[in-house]
């Protein structure tokens, strides 16, 4: 490699033009998904308080923020429920005429070029608060695989592009897909949340979807932080049992491994930046303290650029319209 004073870096990043040009990296609003939480009722949106520019809707509300997504060119929403009731079993989560599904029913209608995702997972549902069936006051594994595979289907039912299982359940991708198969939804992709780490980063989603655990914590389930090699095996694991998409998550605490999974399976990858990630950096901004817009972004190209091809983001509509902006005289990434 030649040495200074024959290569000087400083070169290429002398203007705007230059830099752009040799960008490496870019954001594209299509690889990007919307996260929506959804639930009974009509005309209603309530922010929700630890993440600002958030809300919980109603189905009609969601198609408004939805019909935004898809005139950015954002690649998709991924939907969560809140259910009018909770019970023990989790047992709204495979009801027909609960939120997700009417919202599915309703966005297929009304936009079908925009892909739509739905969270497979217990923790919404039941009273208690945790991600699947409690047995002597733990989850129990397999007896939550079924419960997981009805919500699937009923999600597929409603018109779901691809199901989203976030319960870090042993086995569930599989019972899941076999479910789909079997009910006649061979076409329904998997989009499993494989390397999902227990961890700080999630309060504010828990506002959000009424989901706090009532009890204990999700260690027992979900991954340890400290692990690597651990979100490898999950990921194979998962794609052996038939995901047709992988992700990472929290994103970017993670991003070594977001990097790994790409490297070692070349399998389509998401990463989620969670609502720990986001409310980081709105917080900071509010005070002043960073300048949002572009911590937005640096966090962002991050992500990309450790490797995820799709990015699941509570930024989604404010990075999309950033970069339509921009697409002009496009500078800072
Ligand atoms: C459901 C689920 C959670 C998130 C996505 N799906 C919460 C959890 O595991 O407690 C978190 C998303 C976020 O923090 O933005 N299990």
């Amino acid at each position: 490699m030649p040495q200074y004073p024959d290569y000087r870096p400083r070169r290429l990043r002398r203007t705007a033009a230059l830099r752009n040009l040799v960008r490496e990296t870019r954001l594209d609003p299509a690889s990007f998904i919307l996260p929506l939480f959804v639930r009974s009722g009509e005309k209603l949106r309530t922010p929700v308080g630890s993440m600002p520019g958030v809300n919980q809707t109603s189905v009609d509300e969601l198609l408004v923020d939805a019909r935004k997504a898809a005139s950015l060119g954002v690649g998709g929403v991924l939907l969560f429920g809140i259910p009018d009731h909770k019970d023990e079993q989790g047992s709204g989560a495979w009801d027909d005429h609960g939120p997700v599904a009417t919202a599915v029913r309703a966005l297929k209608q009304e936009l079908p070029q925009l892909v739509v995702i739905t969270d497979v997972c217990m923790c919404e549902y039941t009273s208690h608060g945790h991600c699947g069936v409690l047995v002597n006051g733990e989850v129990d594994n397999d007896a939550t695989l079924d419960l997981l595979a009805r919500e699937a289907v009923a999600h597929a039912r409603a018109g779901a592009d691809v199901v989203a299982p976030s319960d870090m359940m042993d086995g569930r991708v599989g019972a899941i897909r076999s479910a789909l198969d079997d009910a006649g939804f061979a076409n329904t992709a998997i989009m499993a949340y494989s390397a999902k780490y227990a961890g700080g980063f999630y309060g504010p989603f828990r506002e959000a979807a009424e989901s706090a655990p009532s009890h204990g914590d999700r260690q027992g389930y979900q991954m340890d932080a400290a692990n690597a090699a651990e979100a490898l095996r999950e990921v194979w694991l998962d794609i052996d049992e038939g995901a047709d998409m992988v992700m990472v998550k929290p994103a970017g605490p993670f991003l070594d491994v977001i990097w790994q999974v790409k490297q070692e399976t070349g399998y389509p990858l998401a990463a989620y930046q969670v609502s720990g990630e986001y409310a980081m950096i709105k917080a900071a901004a509010e005070r002043g303290w960073i300048d949002g817009e572009r911590a937005m972004m640096e966090s962002l190209i991050a992500i990309r650029r450790a490797g995820a091809d799709v990015i699941i983001t509570y930024f989604a509509l404010d990075a999309a319209r950033l970069l339509r902006a921009r697409s002009a005289g496009s500078d800072t990434p």
